[in-house]
């Protein structure tokens, strides 16, 4: 097991280039197999989740190239629609591929997908909408094999506008002969993205960022190529890291429009935020104000992905705060981890009350998911003393060099 090392009591000062978005290329990455020729991505983030999905995407008869950022997939001769089962256990955007695979192939073997350990992740949602779109699927709660003569359009109702299932119904429509309309939508800045990206590829959408998106599916695609925007929840948690831990950071790279709701909470926890379009600057001087309620809550509200780092620095705050977690049930778990440096956190269902201490110390955490591992490397960078946090490997599936960013910026950070 990896152990990220953090020895707080520095202040964080410089301008840095934040990576670009896990979240944003994965579903990119899927996309290019519903074409029969060359994606090129720019920007793109080398992260395991990235490596793992060019694994899939070799295993099945893609060619890629990756270097310097730059990804190049050439599905020109794909061959199999079966997803090896050890990879789906590793992460989660494989299941992406069902639709993708469906539109190209007409056929798709995957199996439940794995990912962060953050509660229950059920793909009900992803499977009702491909069999309204013409799927067979024989799902035994192991193996899913999905099957089908020819995709169609269909209106989907989300019941919850589920990022995922967006994102597989885009791609499935895409391929799909006939217009489909999802209605309850994600408007995740990653599905406005994805949405970007296909137009690129030829699909005609309308409604991308809206909760009502249509696709006319089965036009004729084209070779394209893309840049990834900066990613917003690394943003987030460089932010902070730097609230935390104190200083002045300015991050470019980042599309901050997509960042709305968190930079206003690092404003209401009483630091200096201002921002352009690409980037944005904080400045903190450790005095922490506590935020009375934060919910989280799909886009435009606060991004669940970013409680654990916001609680991370609630830890410090001058009061008391509360957090609740309304997407993923065992995203509070972190808590539990941070009262280990001296945090006080108190979690009663789906809801963190948040007791500010003027000090943490370093001590022996466990990252228990992605966004876990960068909350107590936030925690650590405003503590006392040597944070040692355990990683299985959860931290650096999503960022690129977390040890070398925070480095750049002055902070004391090692694997
Ligand atoms: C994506 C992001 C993840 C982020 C999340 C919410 C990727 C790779 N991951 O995850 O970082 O935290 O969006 O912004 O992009 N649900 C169902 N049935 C389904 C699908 C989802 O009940 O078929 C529920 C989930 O249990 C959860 C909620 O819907 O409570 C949100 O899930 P979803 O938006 O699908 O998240 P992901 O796409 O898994």
């Amino acid at each position: 097991m990896d152990t990220l090392k953090v020895q707080g009591g520095y202040p964080l000062r410089g301008e840095l280039k934040v990576q670009g978005s896990k979240n944003t290329v994965l579903p990119m990455m899927a996309a290019a197999v519903l074409y029969k020729g060359v994606t090129v991505l720019t920007n793109v983030p080398m992260i395991r989740d990235v490596y793992c999905m060019i694994h899939i995407l070799e295993t099945i008869g893609v060619r890629v190239v990756f270097s310097d950022h730059c990804l190049v997939l050439d599905a020109s001769s794909l061959q199999s629609g079966e997803i090896p089962l050890e990879d789906v256990k590793k992460m989660r955007s494989s299941i992406m591929l069902l639709g993708a695979l469906l539109g190209r192939l007409g056929e798709a073997v995957t199996s439940y997908p794995g990912g962060c350990s953050i509660g229950k992740r059920p793909i009900d949602l992803h499977l009702e909408a491909l069999r309204a779109m013409g799927a067979d699927i024989q799902d035994d709660g192991i193996c899913i094999r999905a099957g089908t003569k020819k995709l169609h359009g269909a209106r989907i109702s989300l019941r919850f506008p589920s990022v995922g299932a967006t994102e597989n119904i885009l791609l499935a429509a895409a391929a799909a002969d006939g217009v489909t309309v999802i209605e309850n939508a994600a408007r995740e800045p990653e599905i406005t993205e994805l949405c970007l990206f296909l137009q690129k590829m030829g699909v005609r959408i309308t409604g991308a960022g809206t909760g009502m998106i249509c696709v006319r599916g089965g036009s004729g695609l084209c070779d394209t190529s893309y840049q990834i925007p900066g990613d917003r929840i690394v943003a987030g948690t460089y932010l902070a890291a730097a609230a935390a831990a104190g200083g002045d950071v300015c991050l470019t790279g980042v599309y901050t429009p997509y960042m709305t709701s968190a930079l206003q909470v690092f404003r209401d926890c009483g630091c200096d935020v201002t921002w352009g379009k690409e980037h944005v600057r904080i400045r903190s001087d450790r005095r922490i104000l506590p935020v009375p309620m934060i919910c989280t809550s799909p886009y435009p509200g606060f991004p669940t992905d970013m409680q654990s780092p916001l609680m991370a620095v609630l830890a410090y705050a001058d009061g008391i705060s509360v957090i609740e977690e309304n997407i993923f049930e065992e995203r509070l778990n972190c808590g539990a981890q941070l009262c280990r440096m001296g945090a006080d956190i108190q979690i009663t269902h789906n809801r963190a009350r948040i007791i500010g201490q003027k000090e943490l110390k370093g001590a022996w955490v466990e990252a228990g998911d992605l966004r876990a591992g960068a909350a107590l490397a936030v925690a650590a960078a405003g503590a006392c003393g040597i944070t040692k946090i355990a990683d299985p490997g959860h931290i650096r599936r999503g960022y690129e060099a977390i040890d070398q960013d925070l480095q750049m910026l002055g902070g004391k950070v090692w694997w």
